[in-house]
């Protein structure tokens, strides 16, 4: 197979007008949503998108027509949320769907409703990425003039407005509680499930949030049916992915291959290896907030939910940050944890005090004052956090913070040695040694 022959969701990215309806109409869009209304009932077309195996592409690989299945049956007031905030470092896969093919996840989303029987979707867009509101807001624009949204959508009964709708700039809103109280009006921080969204969700009703290229892929499957969707992949990481990849490869920026390829030959022959000069150290395969995998681990792995997990990793967002031998592993743990730190929303205190705490710890070895108990200390604060929180953010500093400390400990005590002043021991804490 060619390249070409995994394009299910990137066809027209780079491409000139490919934003535009006329551009998505002429090469086959609207035609799932077409064949959806000119009589499938909902319950077939959820059936379709679990048939087809589509794990959610956010971060959690929960499978979408499963979730859609927790919609109450007969639930009068459903609403529907795209999740487009897109925040965590490593991942800007979802930014390209919307800028270059904003009508497939428009055709996705009004599909995804219908399934649910919503009758209001948001899409719910990165307060930083002001260009691609507008973008996308035309594009709705767009949908509606063409009665492709709105009252009676092209003659079926069926009816759905959709909102477009600018974050503030907080990762904490992409999860998906915290999303939804900030579209309320209230405090963007997450509340404790359950209830799950699906069932008690914005306004207290049914509410699914799915992200951008979870429902982008929908009108494919629709199209060309849940065994097409699942001759890609792996029996149980089915379809195509986006990853975005960032670090000192020769084709970095957005790809998408077929879930469980291995990442020797992603790597290789789609990343064109290291640039010159530079040699391959670590990966991080799936957004900043997965446990990182030396070189050789990485090697190994296949690009799956599977794989990644028995490598004591996960596949996440596709956020693959690609590190390099003259990366300083301390310096780049301590600019996440910053950014974990400076991304809390404050209100359960083992997140709120430990991500301050590692951050802090972090800083104070990079600044030549760190001893050899702060690489444990680091770890005990890792423990009082990981698992006892309302959402999972703090694990999203635990999980790089311990995978670093782990793998690559001797660049941590390395530091310290190099800091420690002369003469003294720097295995002692820095009370004794000034004693
Ligand atoms: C701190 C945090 C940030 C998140 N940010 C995003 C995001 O930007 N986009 C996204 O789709 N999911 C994000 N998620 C996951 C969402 O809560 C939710 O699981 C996802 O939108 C569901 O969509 P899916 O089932 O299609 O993957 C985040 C989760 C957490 C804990
Ligand atoms: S874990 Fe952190 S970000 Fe999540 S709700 Fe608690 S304080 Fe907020």
């Amino acid at each position: 197979m060619s390249r070409n022959d995994y394009r299910i969701l990137s066809e027209r990215f780079g491409r000139k007008d490919g934003h535009k309806l006329s551009v998505y109409e002429s090469e086959g869009g609207y035609k799932a949503l077409r064949m959806v209304l000119s009589g499938m009932p909902p319950a077939e077309v959820r059936e379709v998108v679990k048939d087809s195996a589509l794990r959610g592409r956010g971060g959690a690989g929960f499978p979408t027509g499963v979730k859609w299945g927790f919609v109450p049956e007969g639930a009068e007031e459903v609403y529907f949320f795209v999740n487009a905030d897109e925040s965590e470092p490593g991942t800007f896969k979802d930014r390209y769907l919307l800028d270059y093919d904003p009508h497939q996840t428009i055709e996705g989303t009004i599909i995804s409703c219908f399934a649910v029987q919503a009758k209001l979707a948001f899409i719910y867009i990165r307060g930083e990425f002001g260009w691609l509101v507008d973008r996308v807001q035309k594009a709705v624009d767009e949908a509606y003039a063409a009665g492709l949204l709105g009252k009676n959508i092209l003659g079926s009964g069926y009816d759905l407005e959709m909102i477009v709708h600018k974050g503030a700039g907080a990762y904490i809103c992409g999860e998906e509680t915290g999303l939804i109280n900030s579209v309320e009006g209230r405090k963007g921080q997450p509340s404790l499930k359950p209830p799950f969204p699906a069932v008690s969700g914005f306004l207290k009703k049914p509410t699914i949030v799915n992200n951008v290229e979870s429902v982008a892929s929908v009108p494919w499957i629709i199209n060309n049916g849940a065994e097409a969707y699942k001759a890609f992949g792996t029996e149980k990481s089915t379809g195509t992915k986006l990853f975005s990849v960032s670090g000192p490869v020769k084709n970095p920026g957005v790809h998408e291959i077929p879930l469980g390829m291995p990442f020797r030959e992603f790597f290789h022959d789609w990343l064109g290896g290291m640039v010159e000069g530079e040699e391959l150290k670590a990966v991080i395969v799936g957004g900043s907030s997965v446990p990182v995998l030396p070189a050789a681990e990485a090697m190994n792995i296949t690009l799956d939910y599977e794989s990644t997990a028995q490598a004591g990793t996960m596949l996440g967002s596709g956020g693959m940050i690609v590190i390099p031998q003259s990366s300083d592993m301390v310096e780049l743990i301590q600019v996440l944890m910053h950014f974990y730190f400076d991304e809390s929303c404050g209100q359960c205190t083992p997140c709120r005090e430990g991500t301050s705490w590692l951050h802090k710890i972090v800083k104070r070895l990079r600044g030549g004052k760190g001893t050899i108990e702060d690489l444990d200390l680091l770890e005990h604060v890792c423990n009082g956090m990981a698992g006892l929180t309302i959402c999972p953010l703090a694990d999203a500093a635990v999980m790089p913070m311990l995978s670093f400390l782990e793998k690559f400990r001797p660049e941590f005590e390395a530091l310290i040695q190099e800091t420690a002043p002369v003469g003294m021991n720097s295995r002692w804490p820095r009370g004794e040694q000034e004693k």
